[in-house]
């Protein structure tokens, strides 16, 4: 179409604009302050609220999407720097200590994860800690499936807020929650893999270690290969 056809077809469509305003019984255009401060923002889309680490909590402490919710004393969300921090760890769900303090890590898993990060050269303030799964069963007894899934929500919404450049589950049920695998994680461990991007080392739980201490050598050869990678 020809420069001139274009014209004409936009005063045309220009025409039965305002013909149609006409017939709605407009009689000028209110070109005044007011009508143009209603109008400006028109058309621009509105800041999107990023979800914050504070609302994700708030939502959990109410949360009853599993049986868990009955017995629980605390939801044990997570802690560290939930804005800077580049690595994050995972375990698997909080223990007696835990439910007690609402704090991840606490009890003796928690003093040896706490030696874990500081041999990095690195400090629980600085990175983010949570659970695949925020509450505590009661009775000594693994965590369900339908408990780890329905947990899961939050899980995947803190890391979209923390955006690491690294995750480290620590043991078989972040790992398997996480990477959606059934395979053990002495034969994932050793290698990342990827989530969504980010880089994730499958380590033995510090739990596992309090029980088998000689298996701290190949946690130790992990941690490493992590360290190498966040200092790049
Ligand atoms: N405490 C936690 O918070 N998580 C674990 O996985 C174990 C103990």
């Amino acid at each position: 179409m020809i420069k001139q056809e274009l014209f004409a077809e936009a005063v045309e469509e220009v025409s039965r604009y305002f013909s149609f305003l006409s017939d709605m019984g407009c009689r000028g255009l209110d070109c005044s302050a007011g009508a143009l401060e209603i109008i400006k923002d028109w058309g621009h889309v509105k800041e999107v609220h990023a979800e914050t680490m504070g609302s994700i909590y708030d939502e959990s402490k109410n949360c009853r999407r599993c049986k868990l919710s009955e017995s629980r004393k605390h939801v044990v969300f997570g802690e560290g720097d939930p804005k800077n921090a580049r690595l994050m760890f995972i375990g698997e769900g909080p223990g007696p200590e835990g439910n007690e303090t609402g704090r991840p890590f606490t009890g003796e898993a928690g003093e040896l994860l706490t030696k874990i990060i500081q041999a990095i050269n690195l400090t629980r303030e600085i990175v983010y800690i949570c659970n695949a799964v925020k509450c505590m069963p009661s009775g000594e007894r693994k965590f369900l499936p339908e408990e780890i899934s329905a947990c899961h929500v939050f899980l995947k919404r803190q890391i979209q807020v923390v955006k690491p450049d690294f995750i480290c589950t620590l043991g078989s049920v972040s790992t398997a929650a996480l990477l959606k695998t059934s395979r053990p994680i002495a034969l994932l461990r050793g290698r990342f893999h990827d989530y969504r991007g980010i880089q994730v080392m499958p380590t033995y739980h510090p739990a596992f270690l309090v029980d088998n201490p000689e298996k701290k050598r190949e946690v130790w050869e992990d941690m490493k290969q992590l360290m190498a990678a966040y200092r790049k």
